[in-house]
């Protein structure tokens, strides 16, 4: 946790505001996280990772956890998660914390599908669902981690739900750049700066986006980004970024500039 603490007192350091984003992807089970460490090491934007949508529309959220089960969140536009995790997941900005805004992070599974059809009307059962677990979860946005599809306009549809719904829209990308652009173009289209639907980007710059540019990935995209560093105990430990690492990294990337904040995959270790 010394890391997560020092993140946190680094970014509020180096930016002139307070309003940098310092997030922390949750991979593990939340009702296995240390909860008050996550909320009081100065992070304030978590992001629960292993949500998906199945055929019909229903949400699971999956564990990634020893000793957890996935469990059935939202289905036929009820929250069926259960209470437990519902007050878990919400006690991330009640009480003694410093988290203002929780995120679920999905990949693209089964988007395209649903927006074909039935489409993204009030009705239908993904709609609903989505409705209920914002109810239930208290959430701010959707992360899109798509690593895959890559399919702009059944995205953009997706986004445009959430929307409505009263969802802001994030993304996660880590390669691929046109799609990216291409999807905060059209999701975007029309709004400006405090009411963009894609506010958010945090950038992969670990594994397969280790060579990421924070500075010209912001250029391309029209957006400033929140970079990501790896925790060092992980399954990939090749990958991880000591705390002196990520203090020289997340330092050299604000010089750059293009920065609205920084964090870390994930909360193992
Ligand atoms: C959770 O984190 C808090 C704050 O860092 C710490 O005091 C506490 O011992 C931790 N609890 C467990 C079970 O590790
Ligand atoms: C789904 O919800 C609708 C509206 O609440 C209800 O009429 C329908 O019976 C439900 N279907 C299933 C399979 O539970
Ligand atoms: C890494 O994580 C595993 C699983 O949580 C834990 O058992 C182990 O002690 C951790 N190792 C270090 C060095 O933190």
């Amino acid at each position: 946790m010394k890391g997560y603490w020092l993140l946190g007192a680094l970014l509020f350091n180096s930016y002139s505001h307070a309003a940098s984003i310092r997030s922390l992807y949750l991979f593990k089970d939340v009702l296995k996280s240390n909860t008050t460490a996550i909320k009081t090491t100065g992070f304030n934007s978590v992001i629960m990772f292993g949500v998906g949508i199945l055929g019909n529309g229903d949400i699971m959220y999956y564990s990634n956890t020893p000793g957890s089960s996935d469990v059935l969140a939202a289905s036929n536009g009820t929250y069926v998660g259960g209470d437990a995790l519902a007050a878990k997941v919400q006690s991330f900005k009640t009480g003694t914390t410093g988290i203002n805004r929780v995120e679920i992070s999905m990949n693209s599974q089964h988007v395209k599908d649903l927006m074909a059809n039935p489409g993204p009307g009030p009705s239908t059962p993904l709609y609903r669902n989505f409705a209920a677990l914002k109810a239930a979860w208290g959430l701010d946005a959707v992360n899109n981690d798509d690593e895959s599809l890559y399919d702009v306009a059944s995205t953009v549809k997706f986004a445009q739900m959430l929307g409505q719904i009263g969802y802001k829209y994030t993304i996660a990308p880590y390669t691929n750049s046109g799609f990216w652009v291409s999807l905060i173009k059209q999701t975007n289209a029309g709004l400006a700066d405090p009411n963009l639907l894609l506010d958010r980007v945090y950038l992969q710059c670990y594994d397969g986006g280790a060579g990421n540019n924070p500075a010209s990935w912001a250029n391309t995209l029209g957006l400033k980004v929140v970079p990501l560093v790896w925790v060092t105990n992980d399954s990939k430990p090749s990958q991880g970024s000591t705390v002196a690492q990520a203090t020289s990294k997340f330092t050299a990337w604000n010089s750059a500039g293009g920065l609205v904040g920084g964090g870390y995959w994930n909360d193992y270790g």
